[in-house]
Formats: C-alpha cells, sequence, structure tokens
C-alpha cells in the first residue's frame, strides 16, 4: 500500500529507531498506539486499522467493569475481541476495586495483551461514579484500588491519565511514580486537564513531567499527534516512548503505520492513493456488517464518511451518496462509482472529477477548470 517518500524535514534516517517497548513481559517494536476511543474503537475498526498496517497496540473503548460483570449485551460488545487484533488492550473504569479485578481477570481470561485503567475520562455519566479522571483526585486512594488490580491478574496493567483535574491540581507526575511503584508497566499521558476537556493543545513540557517522574516504565505521549512529524516532536520534547492517537486515526487509520515507518526508518511514507483509501472504507463497512449487521454498519458509516472524507479531497458528491444510502447496494454503488471516477495514482480526488459534464476529458482539455467546480 505504501511507497517510498522522501524523508521528512529534519529528520535522519533511523533517528528514532529504538529498542523494544516493553510493557512487563509484553514486547513489541511499535511504539505508536492505537487510542481507546468510546463509540469508535470497536473491533471493525480496529481490524481496519490492522489492515492499515498498525502492527502495535489497540484498545477498546472504555468498559465499565460492573457491565462485564453483568454480562450486559453492549458491554461484550464492546468488549468483542479477535485472534487478529493481537495485541490488544481492555480498558476499563469504574471506581470498586472488587468490580475491576473481577473484570481484569474476565479480560485475561479473553486474551486480553493488557488491561488499562482509565483515569482521564471527562465525561460526567463517568466522573460522576467516581471513575475516569476522579481517579486523579486522590492518587493514594487511586494507587492502592491499581495495586489490587495488578494482583489480581497475571498480565500486565497499564493506566491512561490525564495531567490532572485542572491547572492548579496537576496530580499526573505523582500519581504515575506511585502507580508504577506498585507495578502498573505503563502510563499513558494525555497533555491536558480534565478541566480543558479538549479545549487548546496538549502540553509537552506536562507530558515530560511524567516521563521525568518515573523510573523506568514507558510512558507513552498523547495529545493532537495526527502526523509522524507531530510524532517526532512529541517524542523529541518530551523524551517519551511512543505515541498514542486517536482523533487523527479516525480520519486516517493508515496514520499509525505512517509515524510507525518514520519512527523506525527515518522515512514517512508516501501516502496511500484514493483507491487504496477507498478499499480501506468498503473494508471497514464488510467488517461492521460482520460484527453489527447491516442496519448498524450503515448507520455508522453514514456519520463516518465526514472523517474518512477529509483525507479523499473533492468528495462531497460521493459522501452526500454516503449519507444518503439505503443500504449496503447503495453503499457498494457509491463506492464503485468513487473508483471508476479516480486516476490510481491519485492521493486526493480533484475537484473537477465529480463535475458531470467533463465526462471523460482530462482537465487540461478544459479551459479553465476552476470555473466548473462545485465541491
Ligand atoms: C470521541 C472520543 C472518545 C474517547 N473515548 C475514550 C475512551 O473510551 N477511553 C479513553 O481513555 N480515552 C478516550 N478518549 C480520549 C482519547 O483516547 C485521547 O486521549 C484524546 O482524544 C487525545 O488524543 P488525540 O489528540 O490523538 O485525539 C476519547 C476521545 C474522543 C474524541
Amino acid at each position: 500500500m505504501i511507497g517510498a517518500a522522501p524523508a521528512l524535514h529534519g529528520i535522519a534516517a533511523g533517528a528514532y529507531t529504538f529498542a523494544m517497548l516493553r510493557i512487563g513481559p509484553f514486547q513489541t517494536d511499535c511504539r505508536v498506539l492505537l487510542a481507546p476511543i468510546a463509540g469508535y474503537t470497536d473491533l471493525a475498526f480496529r481490524l481496519t486499522c490492522r489492515a492499515a498496517g498498525h502492527s502495535g497496540l489497540t484498545y477498546t473503548e472504555l468498559l465499565h467493569s460492573r457491565g462485564i460483570l453483568e454480562q450486559n449485551r453492549d458491554s461484550l460488545e464492546i468488549a468483542r475481541v479477535s485472534a487478529d487484533d493481537e495485541p490488544y488492550g481492555v480498558q476499563l473504569y469504574g471506581n470498586d476495586a472488587d468490580w475491576f479485578c473481577q473484570a481484569a481477570q474476565w479480560a485475561q481470561s479473553q486474551g486480553a495483551t493488557l488491561i488499562d485503567i482509565n483515569m482521564g475520562c471527562p465525561v460526567d455519566k463517568v466522573t460522576k461514579t467516581n471513575g475516569g479522571s476522579m481517579l486523579l483526585c486522590d492518587p493514594d486512594r487511586t494507587t492502592r484500588m491499581a495495586e489490587r488490580i495488578v494482583r489480581s491478574v497475571s498480565i500486565p496493567v497499564t493506566a491512561k491519565l490525564r495531567l490532572g483535574w485542572s491547572a492548579c491540581e496537576i496530580t499526573a507526575p505523582r500519581l504515575a511514580r506511585q502507580l508504577e511503584e506498585i507495578g502498573i508497566q505503563l502510563i499513558t499521558i494525555h497533555g491536558r486537564t480534565t478541566a480543558q476537556r479538549f479545549k487548546g493543545t496538549a502540553s509537552l513540557d506536562g507530558i515530560a513531567e511524567v516521563v521525568a517522574a518515573v523510573r523506568q516504565i514507558p510512558v507513552i505521549g498523547n495529545g493532537d499527534v495526527d502526523s509522524s512529524a507531530a510524532a517526532a516532536r512529541m517524542i523529541e520534547h518530551t523524551k517519551c516512548a511512543g505515541v498514542m492517537v486517536a482523533r487523527a486515526a479516525i480520519k486516517r487509520p493508515w496514520v499509525l503505520r505512517e509515524i510507525h515507518e518514520l519512527l523506525t526508518t527515518g522515512q514517512a511514507p508516501a501516502e496511500p492513493t484514493v483507491l487504496e483509501k477507498a478499499r480501506l472504507i468498503r473494508l471497514h463497512f464488510e467488517l461492521m456488517r460482520r460484527y453489527r449487521g447491516d442496519r448498524l454498519a450503515m448507520i455508522v458509516m453514514r456519520g463516518r464518511i465526514a472523517a474518512y472524507g477529509t483525507s479523499l479531497g473533492h468528495v462531497k458528491p460521493f459522501k452526500e451518496r454516503i449519507r444518503l444510502m439505503n443500504g449496503a447496494n447503495d453503499f457498494h454503488a457509491a463506492m464503485d462509482e468513487l473508483e471508476r471516477r479516480v486516476d490510481p495514482a491519485w492521493t486526493m480526488v480533484p475537484h473537477w472529477a465529480f463535475v458531470e459534464h467533463l465526462g471523460a476529458r482530462q482537465p487540461d482539455e478544459v479551459a479553465d477548470p476552476e470555473a466548473v467546480m462545485t465541491t
């Protein structure tokens, strides 16, 4: 899928070649992690990222530990796994050590590579139950609870934090240090506070403080990594052991591989062609049909096409067709048309590709292609 491309500015070949990323007994050569993203990182999407070349860790979206124990249908759907999606972590949230431990044991029995404890979710539904980023507010209690979880399973346990509840309550460095002492094997730090939600930019200095606070476990930087250049910048500035990517992967699942390639070879790979991107979108849709059924696949893809569209260029009529589709046949007909209209070498669709009256003519045959731009 990916051809050679020039080295990125300022990044020499192999400059970021690292030793293996070690998470307890588990190790991987990939220092790029797909983030847990509620409503997005189901099995179909995680497998789509694998098909786009991702070889590192993926995470389920956050799962309530009690939901798992009660075998709640939605929770079990979120927890659906496959041998084709390894290595993967199951992310749990909650506030009750007993539930956490039992849910962690269940995830271990399902084959999870590791368990991640959510200590960063700012959403009211989660913090009202004293879970998510509320765990940042009482580091000592959180550490005691994490210790019980660590002792309840034999696979590694990791934690995902924000910097603290607010700018005047930065608890992540202290909490990270304490978590390392009780056996947490990796920390992911999103460089924002809970109060910030997604506003402003992720603080690289804040991430660097967490990196400096722990003795030897890896710290993964997270927040606003949307390209291999942004990943290299974060690693250079914070000395973090790797990066976790969320929002950018929803738009461009191949960004995970792109970053991995840059870090290991010093070369950013070429952008996939529109045809390669289209194949991936089709695969994602078919995987959703397989795991979630036709109706849900259609509803989800109607929404997700906007994110995919950002990497396709001028495809407004195509996106409209997907948004208005009434079933799998409509979806594939729209994909067929997109594929018919594009040149195999294109990485983005030019503005004139969907102009009906251009027919088979090439752009240079049109006196002023700009004048007929409709998208
Ligand atoms: C829609 C959405 C859902 C998210 N769900 C989770 C989640 O389930 N668990 C979690 O730890 N973080 C969750 N996050 C936070 C991301 O994992 C990540 O920390 C954050 O988006 C910053 O990374 P980014 O700049 O690469 O997007 C979510 C973020 C978004 C936008």
